[in-house]
């Protein structure tokens, strides 16, 4: 339908109402470094509707349209300050029971009263909201999100007023053309589900702020970068008071670097330091937390620091029973907890970017993180639409966790088969990941070669590392079969293995031979370890899966509509045999023999 003729057409004929907002949508380039910068809250209280068909984007509810040309009073299908309340950030399928299954699109609206600053611009933060989101403020269309797990900023300094009007609405609706597709093995969370946050920032801001240990193997150099907002000159002024450190950093068009000596204490899981940065240029100031340590590979080893390392690691997904996706700050606490109490020295953050205040945690803590984009198994490689949406989301998450030293891989997919597209797609993807962050890994989770019982997967050239999934003892009952896989694979570079496991129904026993008890996958685990334990080229594991988690797929007795894959319940209270056997391994601090 042409433009000109939609002018004319009721809502209810509408051939394509999205069309009007894909206009205006965030992306990486859209993010501002928000690192010690003043945050108005905007969780709380909000009017909500449950929106089936769209009405609100079909009939423009946000433009508050109440009378006709005439001047006469029109009726309309929404009452925003009589709709229910619910509080944000959250999942709202764990809200009330009539939305536990609910996918489609929700209404989100309130009120709030805004001051002016100066010549000062705002930004509204969108922690996460998925899959897709649309902001309307003072009935204006502000723009779109595309992605479930990665933060979007929006501008909206032209548009505040002293009483404003803001909507969210977002769409939890699985596609095949999205970043994962519409088929996972998890529950698919809708909603605004990470903080709202206005950021006031200065007219000429600081947009950008990376800096890290240069992966020169000095592990004394230092480097800053920094981008304005604007392609002005401008003196930035880096501070690491701990170090005394007082550079320099000319910014010229609006980009400026500085790579200098420091001797900082090393971040590492045994001693997670961090140090207070500030970055001053104009009028702006921002700071972080940040450790200083260099990862990465040597032959089939894997270096932190330097140093050979074995990752003892756990996968998990973001997930309470009470929460959904919304973990609290409390939650995050525990999984660490529990991972440490594994002897964890790494978490495989499965499969979509976690909240950001994980990898913070992270930091403070001392546990190395693989951090993840949903590219994950059916994904339409020929689409590039897709791929699009598949890159920004790698580049939303790279940006958002530069300054976190916990964060030592970052992963491009899970499982994807090894097609001529998708080798197309996800080199792309290492390719862009590698251009973004010079001091990272780069991996994926790819699958076993069961033509040639190998690691054959012709991605693993574009990585550094090799994740590889495999669930001998489960899927692949044959054990037998588990040595000779690494008899007849020759990596070049370290190996992950970054799922195996079984399901158990916390407490249902029987025999080894039982499946779905816990004595079963006790056994898987020993026979994994028995092996693994041998293969040189194997540096680390991240087991299926530190607590069992919802998936609709999953509809056995023993399974209820939850993965039962877990070490733990998914309350987290009930630890499985297998959560004994992992931790005696890993209590055994394993260096497997050099390979
Ligand atoms: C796959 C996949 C997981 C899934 C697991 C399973 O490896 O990566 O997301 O939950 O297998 O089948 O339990």
């Amino acid at each position: 339908m042409k433009a000109e003729e939609k002018e004319n057409v009721s809502d209810i004929h509408l051939e394509d109402y999205l069309e009007e907002y894909e206009a205006l949508q965030s992306t990486a380039e859209d993010m501002i470094f928000d690192g010690g910068r003043r945050k108005e809250s905007l969780n709380g209280a909000w009017h909500y509707a449950v929106d089936w068909y769209d009405t609100c984007l079909r009939q423009h509810w946000y433009e508050e349209n109440r009378y006709d040309d005439a001047g006469f009073t029109l009726p309309v299908d929404y009452s925003f300050e009589e709709w229910p309340v619910m509080n944000l950030p959250c999942c709202w399928n764990t809200q009330r029971e009539l939305f536990a299954l609910y996918e489609g699109s929700m209404v989100f609206t309130r009120t709030f009263r805004y001051e002016v600053e100066g010549r000062e611009r705002v930004f509204l933060k969108i922690g996460a909201a998925n899959y897709v989101c649309r902001v309307f403020l003072n009935r204006q269309y502000i723009g779109m999100h595309r992605g479930g797990s990665t933060p979007a900023y929006f501008e909206l300094t032209e548009y505040l007023q002293r009483e404003n009007r803001i909507l969210i609405q977002a769409d939890s609706t699985r596609r095949p053309q999205q970043v994962p597709t519409e088929n996972t093995d998890w529950f698919n969370y809708g909603g605004v589900y990470r903080d709202l946050e206005l950021i006031r920032v200065p007219a000429i801001f600081i947009k950008r702020f990376q800096i890290a240990l240069v992966p020169d193997g000095t592990f004394g150099r230092i480097r800053a970068r920094v981008r304005l907002s604007e392609p002005v000159d401008e003196k930035a002024e880096l501070l690491i008071p701990e170090l005394s450190v007082c550079e320099r950093i000319s910014v010229v068009n609006g980009e400026g670097e500085a790579v200098f000596e420091a001797r900082p204490v090393l971040w590492e899981p045994e001693r997670p330091k961090l140090y207070h940065v500030t970055l001053l240029c104009g009028e702006d100031r921002v700071s972080d937390q940040v450790g200083f340590r260099e990862i990465r590979t040597k032959g089939r080893e894997i270096l932190l620091n330097g140093r050979p390392i074995f990752l003892r690691g756990v996968s998990c997904h973001e997930e309470s029973v009470a929460h959904g996706k919304a973990l609290t700050g409390e939650e995050r606490g525990e999984t660490v907890r529990l991972a440490k109490e594994l002897g964890c020295n790494f978490i495989r953050l499965a499969h979509y970017p976690h909240d950001e205040d994980m990898a913070r945690l992270a930091d403070r803590e001392g546990i190395l993180l693989w951090e993840e984009i949903p590219v994950y198994w059916a994904i339409r490689f020929s689409r590039e639409e897709t791929y699009e949406d598949a890159q920004n989301q790698l580049q939303e998450l790279i940006c958002r966790d530069w300054n976190r030293a916990s964060v030592i891989i970052w992963s491009v997919g899970n499982e994807n088969a090894d097609t001529d597209e998708r080798l197309s797609f996800m080199k792309r993807l290492a390719d862009c990941a590698h251009r973004a962050d010079e001091t990272r890994m780069v991996s994926a989770a790819c699958l076993v070669s069961f033509e040639k019982l190998a690691i054959a997967d012709r991605l693993a050239e574009s990585l550094d590392i090799i994740g590889l999934n495999e669930y001998f003892g489960w899927y692949a009952p044959d054990f037998s079969q588990l040595p000779k896989l690494f008899a007849n694979s020759s990596p070049e570079k370290p190996v992950i293995i970054t799922e195996f496991g079984a399901d158990a129904l916390p407490g249902h026993h029987g025999t080894v031979q039982d499946k779905g008890t816990e004595e079963c996958q006790a056994y898987v685990f020993e026979r994994q370890i028995q092996v693994l334990r041998g293969i040189g080229y194997v540096k680390g594991m991240t087991p299926w899966i530190l607590y069992d988690f919802r998936c609709p797929r999953r509809t056995a007795a023993i399974q209820g509509y939850y993965n039962r894959k877990g070490l733990l319940s998914p309350d987290k209270q009930y630890r499985k045999k297998a959560f004994w056997v992992l931790q005696a391994f890993y209590r055994e601090d394993p260096v497997p023999p050099a390979g």
